[in-house]
């Protein structure tokens, strides 16, 4: 059992978004507000709305997991972050087009008080945007340190107990991972002599961990995914977790591998494509950012069907993943999947999905749980990457030298059993 006696669940919590004026961001903070006032429902939140099954000293009981873990109350969190142009969360929100001008005038108030702090940023890494609201340092230790100031006035301000950060910002170009990412001796020698392998969001993480505050990456750059901020994390008991939310085509991935491979179905070619006309999609428009969500998007399939294992079923998959960035469509991404599949003596199928979402909308609501749980996690103890965590993200943090779990339902299994062992009730097998 964790350290139970350590949370205060009553304690405000503050929230820092790094990309606080995106799509992604504003209709997370203006939801999260929406939801306290009692204007809408969480949904799609696994924290506000699921229940669990529970058993205790014999005893079974399904209560709400807001009911029984002792996650934040949405009352108690306090919201801030910081962007590259200055706009507060309501003029984001206007500016996002995800949601209607009548949501977000109901919390109009509330948002217009939310207003980003200026961004650490570099456009070498991520090329279409050209930010106003900028630190007035290049030097990426001076940068990392300025951060650290702005995450301690943040919580003296506002009066917090504890911080979360989470990287709702742009995808950043591709970095590779390479000796500088190994020790944090090499990254901070990196840092202050301004080295072109050390991304902005790396100063974020950075800076994060160095003040003790949990750190969560939604994008799928390196960002924390490296051995020398994972060993500061276990060091300054710090919790992470990433990479790159898992929403739409994704999830759907690893709901479909899974059916082939029960079924024992063969798989010669997946080709994905997207439209997507928000300021990610203009973002990812430049190879050098699609490269890093290529990369995330790709890993999926062949962890799940173990082409070594199974090499007449899985051995020679072409998987293609292609976005395509399309203004009209502005947030409401369409994806395709092109699956071509085979069966009982080799006969070809296909399996044609077209999903019509919301990429926003998909992903607000895990920026709620993840931000409630990664919390969680820290005050009950977990500490360094939170594998458990991995139901959220297309390429889940892990352990070198082993796997991610990327099977949606395994995932919920392995999360839910986690959430059980902070409360000591017992691990449970089924998906309950
Ligand atoms: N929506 C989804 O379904 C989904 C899924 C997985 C990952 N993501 C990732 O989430 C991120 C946000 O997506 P979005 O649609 O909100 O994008 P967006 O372009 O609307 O928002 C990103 C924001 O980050 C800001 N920004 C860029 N660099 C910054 C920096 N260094 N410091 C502070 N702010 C910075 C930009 O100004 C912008 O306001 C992207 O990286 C995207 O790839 C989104």
């Amino acid at each position: 059992m964790e350290n139970i006696s350590a949370m205060k669940a009553s304690d405000k919590l503050g929230v820092l978004i790094v990309g606080l004026g995106g799509a992604v961001a504003s209709t997370f903070v203006i939801g999260t507000l929406s939801v306290r006032n009692g204007f809408s429902k969480p949904i799609g939140s696994i924290s506000q709305l699921s229940e669990i099954t529970i058993k205790k000293d014999g005893v079974i009981t399904e209560p709400k997991i807001k009911d029984i873990i002792p996650i934040t109350p949405l009352e108690n969190i306090v919201f801030g972050g910081w962007d590259i142009f200055p706009e507060s969360v309501y003029d984001a929100a206007l500016h996002a087009e995800v949601l209607t001008k009548e949501d977000i005038e109901k919390v109009a108030e509330e948002a217009k008080a939310i207003k980003p702090m200026q961004g650490a940023f570099d456009q070498e890494f991520v090329k279409r945007l050209n930010g106003t609201h900028v630190k007035d340092t290049t030097n990426k230790w001076e940068l990392a340190q300025q951060i650290r100031e702005d995450i301690k006035n943040f919580k003296k301000e506002n009066d917090l107990d504890r911080v979360v950060i989470i990287w709702a910002a742009s995808t950043e170009i591709y970095v590779p991972m390479t000796e500088t990412h190994m020790t944090i001796e090499a990254l901070e020698k990196a840092m202050k002599e301004n080295s072109p392998e050390i991304a902005p969001s790396m100063c974020y993480a950075y800076a994060a961990i160095s003040e003790g505050v949990p750190f969560i990456n939604g994008a799928p750059a390196l960002t924390v995914d490296m051995p020398a901020l994972i060993d500061l994390s276990v060091k300054n008991k710090v919790a992470v977790c990433g990479k790159d939310f898992k929403t739409g085509q994704t999830m759907m991935k690893t709901v479909l591998s899974p059916m082939l491979k029960t079924r024992m179905l063969g798989l010669s070619g997946w080709f994905s494509t997207n439209i997507l006309g928000n300021r990610d999609g203009e973002v990812l428009d430049d190879p050098d950012s699609f490269k890093t969500k290529e990369v995330s998007k790709l890993s999926v399939i062949d962890t799940i069907l173990e082409p070594a294992k199974y090499p007449e079923l899985y051995g020679d998959i072409y998987h293609k993943v292609r976005i395509n960035y399309y203004p009209p469509r502005k947030d409401n991404k369409e994806g395709w999947d092109n699956i071509d599949l085979f069966g009982w003596m080799g006969y070809p199928m296909q399996l044609k999905v077209d999903f019509l979402c919301r990429d926003s909308i998909l992903a607000a609501p895990l920026c709620l749980d993840l931000v409630l749980f990664t919390d969680l996690a820290q005050r009950c103890g977990s500490f360094g990457i939170q594998t458990w965590l991995s139901f959220y993200f297309k390429s889940p943090m892990h352990e070198m030298g082993k796997d991610p779990e990327h099977d949606l339902f395994t995932q919920n299994a392995i999360m839910r059993n986690k959430l059980r062992s902070f409360i000591g009730a017992e691990p449970l097998d089924a998906l309950v």
